[in-house]
């Protein structure tokens, strides 16, 4: 039998995935001990770990040296990988929004050129460009996003929202909503036909279990 492969973001994503596999029955002791370690094998050695930046889950899998990736829906767009994108998991659930200050309203109204920071740069272009057909200039910032319009450098944010918290103690409200995130489970294509038996089993029973 073929020993299976995940990619799981470090962070609070590879801990709710590991949740996920713990009620499967699949357990990984030694990733639960403090340590710097990237690689991780299951207690009775059918499974394997990886554990890399939340953004290069796709990468992973799409080269095919992880056949599973459990990782948020803004990833996976973001990074428009070659993988198959099987299961909804319903945790980690926030949304990707257009977002600023409210008397930036009427200026993204208009329709005119604006100025979108953010971290998702080739979500904010697909969705300025296919849906609102509105020029853009992207200002690509790696993190504290909401930063940018209180300080005038830019108009707009495209960026995730999940309680709503730091946009509302910024003064910042939601213009637009773009589409909901939640964590999924993405397949390496190959992988899909070689392992289709283990592969299947696994996904069966978390759809069992959590699927929304
Ligand atoms: C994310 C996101 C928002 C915030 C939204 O940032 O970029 O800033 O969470 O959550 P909320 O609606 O519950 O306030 P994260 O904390 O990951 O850090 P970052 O600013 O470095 O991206």
């Amino acid at each position: 039998m073929k020993q299976i492969t995940f990619a799981l973001g470090k962070g609070r994503l590879a801990k709710s995935a590991m949740k996920v596999l713990n009620e499967l029955g699949i357990k990984c002791s030694e990733m639960e001990e403090k340590s710097r370690k990237l690689v991780f094998t299951s207690d009775d050695g059918k499974y394997k770990f990886f554990l890399c930046k939340v953004s290069d889950v796709p990468t992973f899998v799409d080269y095919g040296v992880a056949d599973i990736g459990i990782v948020g829906k803004d990833t996976i767009l973001e990074q428009g990988k070659n993988v198959l994108e099987v299961m909804d998991l319903g945790f980690a659930k926030c949304k990707m929004a257009v977002a600023g200050k409210p008397e930036a309203l009427d200026k993204y109204n208009n329709g005119g050129a604006i100025r979108v920071a953010t971290t998702f740069p080739n979500i904010a272009n697909e969705f300025f460009n296919n849906k609102r057909k509105q020029n853009i200039e992207i200002i690509k910032l790696h993190g504290s996003v909401e930063l940018a319009p209180m300080v005038g450098l830019s108009d707009v944010i495209v960026d995730i929202v999940e309680s709503g918290a730091t946009l509302k103690e910024n003064g910042m409200v939601v213009f637009e909503d773009i589409v909901d995130i939640s964590a999924r489970v993405i397949v390496n294509p190959a992988s899909m036909k070689i392992a289709y038996g283990e592969i299947n089993d696994l996904t069966e029973k978390m759809r069992k279990q959590f699927a929304k």
